[in-house]
C-alpha cells in the first residue's frame, strides 16, 4: 500500500526477499463479520487457538501474533509460514488468508509540492466548485457533531488548522482515545482533533524497528502527507496563510471547518529512503486502524491510499475494512489512484466505497518563459528562488549530459547526468519521464545551473503540478516544451529569462481530468463502474508538518506551515468533507445514500461550458471521471438516490463468487447478476445480445406527488429502454423500481466504431432536481 500522491517516477526499489517458501511474514486472516456473541477476550482467545493449531507451541502462537481484530471486524495478523497460512486458509470458517505487504511493492510516491501562501485557500478552492457553498456550509453547521477518521501519516499538531475555538464539545458517543507517544501527548487532542492513534506493527515486522529519528512513534506527523489530507477535510479557517511570508496571502480552511477529527496513523517512512520517495502502509496496521476507527464512532472515514495493482476484494484491507464501516453507517472515501493514463490502472474498487478521481482547478501560478527570440511561453511555477530580470544562456539538458548516461534518459535530469562545466551558469531544459520533479531541479542545481525549466513529455499534455523548487525554475506543457526545444535547436546561442510566479486564479478550462488520474475500467469487476466522481486534486494547498520541507528532499532545509501537494490524495479528502456536510444535514442518510447524492448531482461541464476534458484537451469519460465533477451543494438536495443496503452487498459478493464475509448471511438461492447491484451508475461487460438489470430509487426530494421523467442518451451503437419510463411518487420515502434493457444496434455501425468501451448516460427529471447515471457498455 502507498499514499496516493502524484507520483512520476518510476523508480523501482529492491525489496527484502520474502517468497521463499520457508520464510514468515505477516498474513492477514479473515473470518468476515463478527456474529456478536462473543465477548472482546473470547474472541482474543479464538483467535489465539487458530494460530495455535497450526504453531507448534502456545509460546510461539503468542508472540508471532500482532493483532486481533475483535470489534467488527473478525480476524487477526499474525506472523505465519507460506504453509501455517493455507493450513488456515483451508478452514471453512475463514474467509481469505492474504500477505500484509502488497505483493508488488512499488514505492514511488513523489510528491510534487509546492507551498506557497496564495491569494485564496482552500476555502476558496472549493468555493470555486461549490455554487452557493456558504448556504451549504451554513445548512451543514460546518460539520458541526460530524466525526471523520483520517488514515494516513498522522497529523502536525501545532498547525493552526486544529485549532478548537469555539468548537462544539465533543459528541458524547466519541470512544476513541489520544494515544501518547514521541513528541505526543493527551495535550495535542482537543475537541477539533479528538483522538489520535497509531498502528505500527505491521511496518515493524516487516522493516524492523521504526527509526525514531525520522519518524515518530507516535500520531505526530513527520512527513506532510497526513497534515495535508487531514486539514483539507476539516482544518479550521486560518487568515493569512502565508507560503514564508513572500507570496501572497490568503485563507484557508478545510472543506468543512467544524468537523471533529480523528486521527489514525499508519503509514510511515521508508527505511534508508529519502522522504520524496514517500511513506508505505501495510494491511495489517489499516485493517486494525479500521476495525478501531468504526468502534470509535467515526461517521466518515477519508483513506489515501491504495495499491500499486488492483487487488481483489477480499485480499484488501481497505475493501475488507470499508464493508464493515459501511455495516455501520460509515462513509468511505477513497483516492482512485495515481497510476493514469493508462487505462485499468485504479485501486479501491469495491463499489461500497467512493474512489475519487483527481481534476484540475481553476488556478495558475503563472511563470512564463521569454525566449531569446521574443516568444513568450506559458508556465507555471510556485518556487520562490528568482532570477534577475535577465536573459541567461539556456541548454538543453539532452546536449549537456554526460556520456554514460542512455540516449533515452538523457535530457531528463536524472541524479548526476548533467555535465557540470557544461550546466554552469545556465538555465538547464529538462523532459518529464523517469525521475521525481524536484529530484532534477537538485540535478540541475548541484551540476551549478542557474534556473530550471521542466517540459512534459509526449503524451502529458498541458497539465502542470507546480513544484517547490530548490532553485528558481518553470515548469511547461507538452505544447509550450516543444516551442522550447525547437528554440534551442534553431539557435547557437539561445538565452531565456523566467518570470516571477504569479497567482492567476478563473483560468480555464477548468477543471480538467490530471493526466496522473487512475482510470477504469475496474479490472476486478468491469461490471462496477469506477471511479464514481473527481474532485480538486491538482496544485492543492493546506497544511504541512513542521519536520518535513516543502520538496521533501533531504537537502532541503525549508520548513513551512502550508504546502501544496497533488494527487488523488488530494481530491479524496475534498468529496470527505463533502461527505460529511451531508452526513450533518441527512444524519440518518445510509453511506450509499450519500455517495449517490454526490454523484447523480455531479457537473460534467467546465467553466467553459463544454464537457469537461482530460490534460490534453481531448473529451474526458467515466473511466476517469465517474458521474462528474463534485457540486456539493446540489449533493444536499438530490431528489432520488439509489441506496444499497449491506445485505445488498454481501448479495453482490455471493454473486461475484466471494461468499461468507458474514456467516449470518446465506446467499440466496437465485444469485442477481452482478450488474443488479444497486448502484448510481450502470457497467456493462460483454454485452451479447442485450442484457436487462434492475435499479430502485428513493424519493428524498419533495414530501407531497411528484413526477420523474427518464431520459437517456444510450452509448453509441447501442440501444436503451427504461421501463417504467415515468416513476410517480407519492411521498417522501417511498421507492420505485425501474427496469435498463441494454440491446446491441445490429450491425448498424458495423466496422466504424472499433471502440472497445462507449459511454452514455441516464437522467430522472422531475422539474427541479437532475439525477444522473453514467453507463458504460463493452460488447467486445
Ligand atoms: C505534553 O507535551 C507538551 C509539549 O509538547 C508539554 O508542554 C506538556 O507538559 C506535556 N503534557 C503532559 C501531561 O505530559
Ligand atoms: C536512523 O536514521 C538516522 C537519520 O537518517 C540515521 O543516521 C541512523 O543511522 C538511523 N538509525 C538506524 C538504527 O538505522
Ligand atoms: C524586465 O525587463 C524588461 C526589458 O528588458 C522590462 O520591459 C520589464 O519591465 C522588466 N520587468 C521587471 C519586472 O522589471
Ligand atoms: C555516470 O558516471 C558517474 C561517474 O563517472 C556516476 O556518478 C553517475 O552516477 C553515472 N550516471 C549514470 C546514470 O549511470
Ligand atoms: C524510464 O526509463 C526506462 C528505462 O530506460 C524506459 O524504458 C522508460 O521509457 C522511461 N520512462 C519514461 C517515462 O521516460
Ligand atoms: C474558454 O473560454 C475563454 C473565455 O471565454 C476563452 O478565452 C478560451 O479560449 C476558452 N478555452 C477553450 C479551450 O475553449
Ligand atoms: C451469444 O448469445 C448467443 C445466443 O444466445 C449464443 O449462441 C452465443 O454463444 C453467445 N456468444 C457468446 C460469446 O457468449
Amino acid at each position: 500500500m502507498e499514499i496516493l500522491s502524484t507520483i512520476f517516477s518510476l523508480f523501482l526499489f529492491v525489496l527484502p526477499i520474502l517468497a521463499s517458501s520457508s520464510q514468515s511474514q505477516v498474513y492477514i486472516v479473515y473470518f468476515g463479520e463478527h456474529k456478536g456473541d462473543k465477548k472482546l477476550h473470547e474472541i482474543e482467545e479464538y483467535h489465539h487457538s487458530y494460530l495455535a493449531s497450526v504453531k507448534e507451541t502456545e509460546e510461539e502462537a503468542r508472540v508471532s501474533m500482532l493483532y486481533s481484530y475483535k470489534h467488527s471486524i473478525n480476524g487477526f495478523a499474525a506472523t505465519l509460514t507460506p504453509t501455517q497460512a493455507s493450513k488456515l486458509s483451508e478452514l471453512e470458517e475463514v474467509v481469505s488468508v492474504f500477505p500484509s505487504h502488497p505483493r508488488k511493492h512499488k514505492m514511488h510516491t513523489t510528491r510534487s509540492w509546492e507551498f506557497v501562501g496564495l491569494e485564496e485557500g482552500i476555502k476558496q478552492q472549493l468555493h470555486m466548485h461549490m455554487d452557493k457553498s456558504e448556504a451549504l456550509l451554513t445548512r451543514a453547521k460546518y460539520g458541526r457533531n460530524v466525526i471523520v477518521g483520517v488514515l494516513d501519516s498522522g497529523f502536525w499538531p501545532e498547525s493552526k488548522s486544529y485549532g478548537d475555538e469555539d468548537m462544539g464539545p465533543i459528541p458524547k458517543s466519541w470512544k476513541g482515545i489520544c494515544q501518547e507517544g514521541d513528541a505526543f501527548n493527551s495535550s495535542h487532542c482537543n475537541r477539533k482533533v479528538v483522538g489520535a492513534r497509531y498502528y505500527v506493527k505491521g511496518y515493524e515486522s516487516y522493516y524492523g524497528p521504526l527509526n525514531r529519528t525520522v519518524d515518530c512513534l507516535s500520531p505526530r506527523d513527520k512527513d506532510g502527507h497526513g497534515t495535508h489530507t487531514s486539514s483539507t477535510v476539516g482544518g479550521r479557517t486560518v487568515p493569512d496563510a502565508a507560503f514564508m511570508g513572500s507570496l501572497a496571502q490568503g485563507t484557508a480552511s478545510g472543506g468543512a471547518p467544524l468537523v471533529h477529527l480523528a486521527i489514525y496513523k499508519v503509514c510511515w517512512g521508508i527505511p534508508g529512503k529519502d522522504k520524496v520517495n514517500g511513506n508505505t502502509c501495510f494491511e495489517a496496521d489499516m485493517l486494525a486502524a479500521m476495525d478501531d476507527a468504526i468502534n470509535d464512532g467515526v461517521h466518515v472515514l477519508s483513506i489515501s491510499i491504495g495499491t500499486t495493482t488492483p487487488v481483489k476484494y477480499h485480499e484488501d484491507g481497505i475493501s475488507i475494512g470499508a464493508l464493515h464501516a459501511v455495516k455501520k453507517g460509515i462513509v468511505v472515501a477513497c483516492s482512485a489512484g495515481n497510476y493514469g493514463p493508462q487505462p485499468g490502472t485504479l485501486s479501491n474498487p469495491a463499489p461500497w466505497v467512493i474512489t475519487v478521481g483527481a481534476s484540475s482547478l481553476d488556478r495558475k501560478f503563472s511563470a512564463p518563459v521569454v525566449l531569446g527570440n521574443g516568444l513568450i511561453v506559458e508556465g507555471e511555477t510556485i518556487t520562490t528562488y528568482r532570477l534577475d530580470n535577465i536573459s541567461y544562456p539556456l541548454v538543453y539538458a539532452g546536449e549537456i549530459t554526460i556520456p554514460n548516461v542512455t540516449r533515452e534518459l538523457s535530457g531528463q535530469c536524472l541524479p548526476n547526468s548533467l555535465s557540470s562545466e557544461k550546466a554552469n551558469g545556465k538555465i538547464v531544459f529538462c523532459f518529464r519521464g523517469n525521475g521525481t520533479r524536484v529530484g532534477k531541479g537538485m540535478e540541475v542545481k548541484r551540476a551549478g545551473g542557474i534556473g530550471y525549466i521542466l517540459g512534459n513529455a509526449k503524451g502529458q499534455g498541458e497539465e502542470i503540478v507546480a513544484d517547490p523548487h530548490v532553485l528558481p525554475a518553470t515548469s511547461v506543457g507538452e505544447h509550450e516544451a516543444m516551442k522550447i526545444y525547437k528554440y534551442i535547436k534553431s539557435t547557437k546561442f539561445p538565452v531565456a529569462k523566467i518570470l516571477p510566479a504569479a497567482t492567476v486564479v478563473g483560468t480555464s478550462p477548468a477543471p480538467f481530468m490530471a493526466s496522473f488520474t487512475s482510470r477504469g475500467p475496474n479490472v476486478v469487476d468491469p461490471t462496477i463502474l469506477k471511479p464514481d466522481i473527481t474532485a480538486p486534486g491538482l496544485n492543492i494547498l493546506a497544511a504541512w508538518s513542521g519536520a518535513d520541507s516543502p520538496s521533501k528532499l533531504a537537502s532541503d532545509d525549508r520548513i513551512v506551515e502550508w504546502n501544496i501537494y497533488s494527487g488523488t490524495s488530494m481530491s479524496c479528502p475534498h468529496v470527505a468533507a463533502a461527505a460529511a456536510l451531508l452526513k450533518a444535514i441527512h444524519p440518518t442518510w445510509s453511506s450509499a445514500a450519500i455517495r449517490s447524492s454526490l454523484m447523480t448531482t455531479a457537473g460534467l461541464e467546465n467553466n467553459n461550458g463544454t464537457l469537461i476534458t482530460d490534460a490534453m484537451g481531448n473529451p474526458a469519460n467515466p473511466f476517469q471521471y465517474g458521474a462528474g465533477h463534485l457540486q456539493p451543494t446540489k449533493a444536499a438536495d438530490p431528489g432520488l438516490v439509489y441506496d444499497t443496503s449491506y445485505t445488498d452487498y454481501l448479495t453482490y459478493l455471493c454473486s461475484i463468487g466471494m461468499p461468507g464475509f458474514d456467516s449470518s448471511f446465506k446467499c440466496p438461492k437465485v444469485l442477481p447478476k452482478t450488474n443488479d447491484l444497486n448502484t448510481p451508475s450502470l457497467a456493462i461487460s460483454k454485452l451479447n445480445g442485450s442484457l436487462t438489470v434492475t435499479r430502485t430509487v428513493t424519493n428524498v426530494g419533495h414530501p407531497g406527488k411528484t413526477s420523474y421523467f427518464a431520459s437517456v442518451k444510450p452509448p453509441m451503437g447501442y440501444r436503451v429502454k427504461i421501463s417504467p419510463s415515468i416513476l410517480i411518487f407519492k411521498h417522501k420515502g417511498q421507492k420505485k423500481s425501474f427496469k435498463i434493457t441494454v440491446e446491441k444496434e445490429r450491425d448498424v455501425i458495423q466496422g466504424v466504431s472499433a471502440q472497445e468501451y462507449e459511454f452514455g448516460w441516464l437522467s430522472w427529471f422531475d422539474g427541479v432536481h437532475t439525477v444522473r447515471s453514467p453507463m458504460v457498455v463493452s460488447s467486445a
